[in-house]
């Protein structure tokens, strides 16, 4: 074992890190394009493109959600302030929690929408209610969950990742690569 390997995430932490960070950022992109693009059909497909990956998504934040409460996480580096750690801590599983609230919120507002429950013709996600004719509330509050919680996802994220660059550029601790990488 290199002495840095006690530090560094394990191999299915590193894959879904980076699958989903990816995933995200497309994700934001899709849920954007809908709500600008003025074509009624194209937007349609955008949102449905964003419901399959966002189920896709959730699966894969749901195993790793698992993957971190069995393995737990590396322990941060004898030089970090406690301050540091616990804030990058408290920011991580505000990510886990909102990455798996905004695929339940978004599955509220498709339910209400009646659209095709199919992820790339594999499999179809059920009915779980039966949205009430003349009642929207809970549509709207999951709209609303949903919205709030992307605003909170990219301010997270670029906190984040503006840590992840400060330990790079200006700490040069080569974070990412002993950890991440
Ligand atoms: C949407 C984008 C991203 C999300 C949602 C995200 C989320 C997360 C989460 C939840 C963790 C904690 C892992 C765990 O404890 O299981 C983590 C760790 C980490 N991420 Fe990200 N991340 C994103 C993008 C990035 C980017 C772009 C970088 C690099 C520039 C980065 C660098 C790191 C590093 C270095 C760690 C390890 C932190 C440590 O424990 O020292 N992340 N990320
Ligand atoms: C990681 C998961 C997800 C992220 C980060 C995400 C992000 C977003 C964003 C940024 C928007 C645009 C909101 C705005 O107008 O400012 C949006 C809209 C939307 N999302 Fe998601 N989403 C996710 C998962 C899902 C899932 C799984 C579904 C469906 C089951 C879904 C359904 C929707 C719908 C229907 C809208 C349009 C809402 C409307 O304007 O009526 N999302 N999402």
């Amino acid at each position: 074992m290199r002495p840095e390997s006690r530090h560094r995430y394990a191999l299915p932490a590193r894959l879904l890190h980076w699958v989903v960070a990816i995933g995200v950022m497309v994700q934001i992109g899709l849920g954007w394009a809908s709500e600008w693009t003025e074509d009624r059909h194209a937007s349609f497909q955008l949102i449905r493109n964003h419901y399959q990956l966002g189920v896709i998504l959730a699966g894969l934040m749901a195993m790793r959600l698992l993957w971190r409460v069995a393995k737990g996480a590396p322990p941060p580096d004898a030089s970090e302030p406690r301050w540091r750690s616990g804030t990058a801590s408290a920011v991580h599983w505000a990510l886990y929690a909102l990455l798996l609230t905004m695929p339940v919120s978004g599955y509220v507002i498709w339910i209400w929408m009646d659209a095709p429950r199919d992820v790339l013709g594999l499999f179809e996600l059920p009915a779980l209610f039966t949205p009430p004719a003349e009642d929207e509330t809970w549509r709207a509050n999951a709209w609303y969950i949903h919205v709030y919680s992307s605003w909170t996802v990219i301010a997270l994220v670029l906190l984040h990742v503006a840590a992840a660059l400060w330990h790079e550029l200006v700490l040069r601790d080569r974070l990412i690569r002993r950890r991440m990488l």
